[in-house]
């Protein structure tokens, strides 16, 4: 089902949004080698907690943790772990914050240390294509706008974009109605309305699209072994059109 938001439940989620916007913030400064994914799970659930949220992520249909911690080739719902990330790996948190019943989802992409020019220009173009798909979250287009744009910005700078996984409605619970692919065709798809409230969470590779799953039930990660990266926000669709709920730019 569809639920439309009203711009007071927004702004609920915007406030549980401010505090995830926060803790990627934070884990972006302490991200050195040497750091562990499972201690950045530790820093989160503490973060939140001392926030009076809740991480959403932990015991959703059996997931373990606060947070998703994908490294180099893996693309999604990596777990955290006890090895120490090296220089010059990537690694995506991804995380849903949870704020009086109201939630938020956002992943983040960050070098460790500095990353190869490869690596880097997978990172830029990633977060880029996360924008231009944003751009397009307003009140009658459709939802094939917004991976259309997704699609080919990224194809056009060579590399290719996941679709074994898309972004969702989100509200009270992680996965609402719609799904929000990152490719698609412009002008088609549903009609975007004012109160929608969408992740949208491209996953873009260096090498191919193809993923395959990991044997503990969860991880995804490239079937070419090729590095992926993903930038992800909730965002609004209101009549001025998409409003960022998950924003960090207002904090640096
Ligand atoms: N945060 C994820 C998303 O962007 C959902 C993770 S599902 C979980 O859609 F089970 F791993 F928590
Ligand atoms: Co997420």
């Amino acid at each position: 089902m569809l639920q439309l938001k009203s711009m007071n439940e927004i702004a609920k989620m915007k406030e549980a949004g401010e505090i995830l916007a926060a803790c990627h913030q934070a884990i972006k400064k302490k991200l050195q080698p040497g750091i562990t994914t499972a201690d950045i799970e530790a820093f989160t659930e503490a973060f939140l907690s001392e926030r009076g949220a809740t991480p959403e992520q932990k015991g959703y249909q059996g997931y373990e943790y606060a947070t998703c911690a994908s490294v180099n080739d893996e693309i999604c719902h990596g777990f955290p772990r006890n090895e120490p990330l090296k220089k010059g790996d990537i690694v995506t948190i991804d995380m849903v914050v949870n704020l009086n019943g109201w939630l938020a989802d956002s992943a983040w992409s960050y070098a460790v240390g500095t990353a190869s020019e490869q690596a880097q220009n997978l990172l830029d173009v990633s977060k880029e294509a996360l924008y231009k798909g944003i751009e397009q979250a307003k009140v009658g287009g459709r939802i094939g706008d917004i991976g259309h744009a997704i699609q080919t910005y990224a194809e056009g700078e060579g590399y290719s974009v996941v679709r074994d996984f898309v972004g969702h409605g989100i509200g009270p619970s992680i996965h609402e109605q719609p799904q929000v692919p990152h490719f698609g065709v412009q002008g088609k798809g549903l009609r975007l309305k004012e109160g929608m409230v969408l992740t949208i969470e491209p996953m873009i590779n260096t090498g191919g699209w193809h993923s395959k799953l990991d044997d503990n039930g969860w991880t995804a990660r490239t079937a070419d072994g090729s590095l992926s990266a993903q930038y992800e926000h909730t965002v609004a669709i209101t009549k001025d059109g998409p409003m960022i709920l998950t924003d960090q730019d207002h904090l640096e």
